[in-house]
């Protein structure tokens, strides 16, 4: 196993209800680096962050973090030791403020008492409440970090969700479609946060169809079809590739260079 490697993904496998839904995946993101994980609607790109994350066990193979095996242990522990996601659907707790959701990304950070306590507005000066709102505005949120995050705009809501993953301080942060609904400025805002966000070591593992976004921040890609890896390189050379061009043909719709949805 390479000293470079991050994450080290071997022969992962999953089913559901007899169906194969990812089969014998293998591929690394390189430590410090910023990967893409892409492919059509319905590849398995959630379900191997799933199968990652510990949210679903796997049925097959091994998953190493960072030289350490993680594939047995529950979802917190992974969480502890350096793993951190966002969904693709928001997971923000509605009647909590904007500070109080961020906070929650934190709780691994936070010992005793005071982590219980926190993130439900009862330590207005713990410091994790000044490192959530100065992360918040590192990532141009720039809105009242106590008022509600219920009925903010949906891309504000997106990029809140990222800021809460990086509150555990990961080593290792898996976003699962970040750029989905932001407009082109805000898409644009969370590309640079993110690149700032991995400047000091931190690796990056992304799900995302807008290619234009992939383009500017990874340069390595692996793309799944149907449960199976069909490509791992240099993201410029995606598009050309033929395996590729045939997965999202069949998907009746083409990568290309320009904004917008792959499929
Ligand atoms: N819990 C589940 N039970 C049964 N089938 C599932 C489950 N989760 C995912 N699937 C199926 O697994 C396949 C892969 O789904 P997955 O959500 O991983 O795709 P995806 O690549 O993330 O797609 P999208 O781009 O639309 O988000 C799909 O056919 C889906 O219906
Ligand atoms: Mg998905």
């Amino acid at each position: 196993m390479s000293n470079d490697a991050m994450l080290v993904i071997d022969k992962l496998g999953k089913n559901f209800g007899g169906v194969t839904v990812v089969e014998d995946v293998s591929f690394t993101v390189p430590r410090g680096g910023r990967t893409a994980l892409i492919g059509p609607n319905g590849a398995g790109k959630t379900t191997t962050f799933n199968l990652i994350s510990g949210v679903v066990p796997l049925d097959q193979g091994t998953i190493h973090l960072d030289g350490r095996r993680i594939d047995q242990l529950p979802a917190r522990k992974r969480i502890g030791v350096g793993l951190s996601r966002s969904f693709q659907n928001i997971r923000l707790m509605p009647h909590l403020s904007v500070v109080e959701n961020v906070m929650l990304g934190q709780h691994s950070q936070i010992e005793g008492i005071g982590g219980l306590f926190a993130p439900i507005g009862l330590m207005r000066n713990h410091p994790a409440r000044h490192v959530a709102i100065e992360k918040l505005g590192d990532a141009g949120v720039d809105v009242d970090p106590d008022g509600p995050v219920s009925g903010l705009p949906y891309g504000t809501r997106k990029r809140i969700e990222v800021v809460r993953a990086l509150m555990s301080r990961p080593r290792l942060l898996i976003l699962d479609e970040p750029a989905a609904g932001l407009n082109p400025r805000e898409t644009a805002e969370l590309s640079d946060f993110l690149k700032n966000a991995t400047a000091d070591g931190l690796t990056l593992l992304v799900v995302e169809h807008d290619m234009a976004f992939v383009h500017g921040l990874c340069d390595h890609t692996v793309v799944l079809n149907f449960g199976r890896l069909i490509y791992d390189g240099l993201t410029q050379g995606v598009q050309a590739d033929p395996a590729v061009r045939e997965a999202y043909l069949g998907a009746r719709s083409v990568p290309t260079s320009g904004a917008g949805r792959v499929a």
